[in-house]
Parts: structure tokens; sequence; C-alpha cells
């Protein structure tokens, strides 16, 4: 390990695992709640041995920003889109993630959407907040039963598996596609049944997507997608804001073909408040707060302070994204 090796971590982060970085490190904060400017950015990550980013953009431009010695980029979160693997991995710097801690987390906030767009809640409870209560009188706000209904899953990995569970409880159908059949002992576990896409997507009052972004991914929700979607069927998305084409979810909204859709993510984020995504009834947006609890937040600062100090030791990385690195001459 360099003498004193120097890390930067690009937002004021919760839980006191940074105290043992600190220990072995000089550790220096970005001290804003917002990403620093780009090039700001550019400048605070010269001469770093480690970095420790939250979905801020790790690429070339980065990297040769960063210098040779940067040995290890520790991703906060699951989800990695916004670092060039291959280029890291072709410059020896190591990426890791932090998966798993957040799975039960980001479900809930699933869970928190579907029950939002079914019951119409947050709609609601704006109503009361404009007194609107009396005037509306019986009869408003008829929503949707979550109860029984049935639930597709578009990515079945951790998170989606997680969703899974919690909709036992509601007894519904889960139906779920991905690439790759679970294995059949988690399927009863979860009362799952793997489907194509396209049946999926017929047969689902609820669309829920937990699939990573990649190119492929990118507007696997569309026009297409939506209209083969079963009438009045609602669409959640807590992965990334790139699967959704959201100008065919506006016209799919505005066309009645699906009844609402609740987004813990967009494309961009942060969405302006003009957008017209944000202000529509039949459309709760909440700005990407799937993994934002104490207890998770402050295990993922732990994993980062565990990939970052295993990095700056010349050691693997608990949670390393591309093992290859290692394998490096
Ligand atoms: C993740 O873990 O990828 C969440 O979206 C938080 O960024």
């Amino acid at each position: 390990m360099p003498a004193r090796p120097s890390i930067l971590i690009t937002r004021p982060l919760p839980g006191d695992a940074l105290d043992l970085l600190r220990i072995q490190a000089d550790v220096e904060t970005w001290p804003e709640r917002q990403a620093p400017p780009r090039a700001e950015l550019l400048r605070l990550v010269a001469g770093r041995d480690g970095i420790l980013v939250i979905g801020d953009r790790v690429n070339d431009e980065l990297l040769d920003a960063a210098g040779p010695q940067l040995r290890g980029i520790a991703q906060y979160g699951v989800g990695y889109d916004n670092v060039d693997v291959a280029a890291c991995t072709r410059r020896g710097a190591a990426v890791s993630n932090t998966p798993g801690v957040l799975s039960g987390t980001t479900a809930e906030i699933a869970w928190a959407l579907i029950l939002a767009t079914a019951r119409r809640v947050t709609e609601a409870e704006r109503l009361v907040r404009a007194g609107g209560w009396g005037a509306a009188g019986f009869g408003a706000l008829m929503g949707v039963d979550v109860g029984g209904a049935t639930l597709g899953i578009v990515g079945m990995g951790r998170i989606g598996q997680e969703v899974a569970r919690r909709a036992l409880g509601f007894r519904m159908e889960v139906l779920y596609h991905q690439r790759r059949r679970l294995d059949p002992s988690i399927e009863r576990e979860l009362n799952a049944t793997y489907v194509p896409f396209e049946a999926l997507l017929e047969r689902s009052d609820f669309v829920s997507v937990h699939a990573p972004a990649t190119p492929e991914t990118r507007h696997l929700m569309n026009a297409a997608a939506f209209a083969r979607m079963k009438p009045g069927a609602i669409l959640i998305n807590t992965s990334r804001g790139t699967l959704v084409d959201q100008e065919a979810l506006i016209a799919a909204l505005d066309a009645g073909r699906l009844r609402a859709a609740g987004l813990d993510v967009t494309d961009p984020e942060p969405i302006a408040a003009d957008h017209p995504l944000v202000g529509r009834d039949d459309v709760v947006v909440l700005p990407h707060i799937g993994s934002a609890t104490h207890a998770t937040r402050a295990k993922m600062t732990e994993m980062c302070v565990k990939n970052l100090l295993a990095a700056l030791h010349g050691e693997r990385m608990p949670w390393v994204v591309d093992p290859a690195v290692y394998d490096r001459p």
C-alpha cells in the first residue's frame, strides 16, 4: 500500500465505516449532497488511489484525470451502468459494487409504488392537503385491488426475487421473465412462473422492472411493449430510467392503455419538475430512493470501505464486478 493513500468520496455518506478508511488513508469527501460538477470532479480525482462514486460517470476521461496510480473504484449501489468497467479493467483499476444488502429495501420501494399507484395514495393525500376531501365526496379515488392480481417481474435477480417474496402475502400470481430460468426450487419457494416476455406483458396487472441497464435493455419498455400490456395495467420501475421509453409511456397513459406508472428512476435524473411525467395524477415519481434506509445505506458504506481497503492493500475486492482485472499480467 502507498505510504498514505488518497481516497475521494463524491458525497457525504451515512454510517461509521468511513472511520476505518480514515485510519489507513487520507479521505476527502465532496461535502454537498449534489454530485460535484464534472470539471470539479475531474480536478478532484487527480492523484487518487481509490474513489467512491455514487452514479458519477467513470470513463476514460475520468480515468485519465485520475492517473495511473488509481487502484480501485467503489460504486455505491448495485447498478454500475455509470462505470465503463472495460476501461477500468484495461488500466488495472478494479471496480466494485454493493449487491445483496439493498435487495429487500429496494423491493419495498417497488411495493410502495405498487400500492401507491393501485390505490392512488399520493393523489389522495394531495387532495386532502388541498382541502378537497369534502368536495371529492364518496366514490372518488377508486383504485384497483392488489391482492389476487397478477404481478409480472422483468428481471428476477436478487431484487426481483424479493419483490416476488413480498407478493406471497398478497396472494398474487407471479410471472417472471429473464434470460435464464431460475432453479425450480426457487420458483416453488416464490410461487413464480417463468414465461416469455410477451406473455408476461399480456397477462400481468402490474409489470415491475428489475433488469440492469445495458445497451440491450435500453427502452425495453417501449411502445410495442405497452401495446401488448393488459389494458389498465400498471408499470413499476425501480431499476434504471433508461429501461423505459418515457415518451411512449406518456402516450400509453394518455391513450388510457396503461392505468398508471410508479417510477423510482427516470432518464435523466433528477427529472425536471416541469417534465410531462411529473405532476400527472396517474404517475408517481420518486427521487431514486430505492436503497434509502439508514440501515441499508450504512451497510453499503461498509461494503464500499471493505472494497477500497482491499484495493489499497493490493487484495481482491470482496465485491469486484470484473474479476478479469486480477488476471492481467
Ligand atoms: C443501486 O443500488 O443501483 C440503486 O439504484 C442505488 O443507486
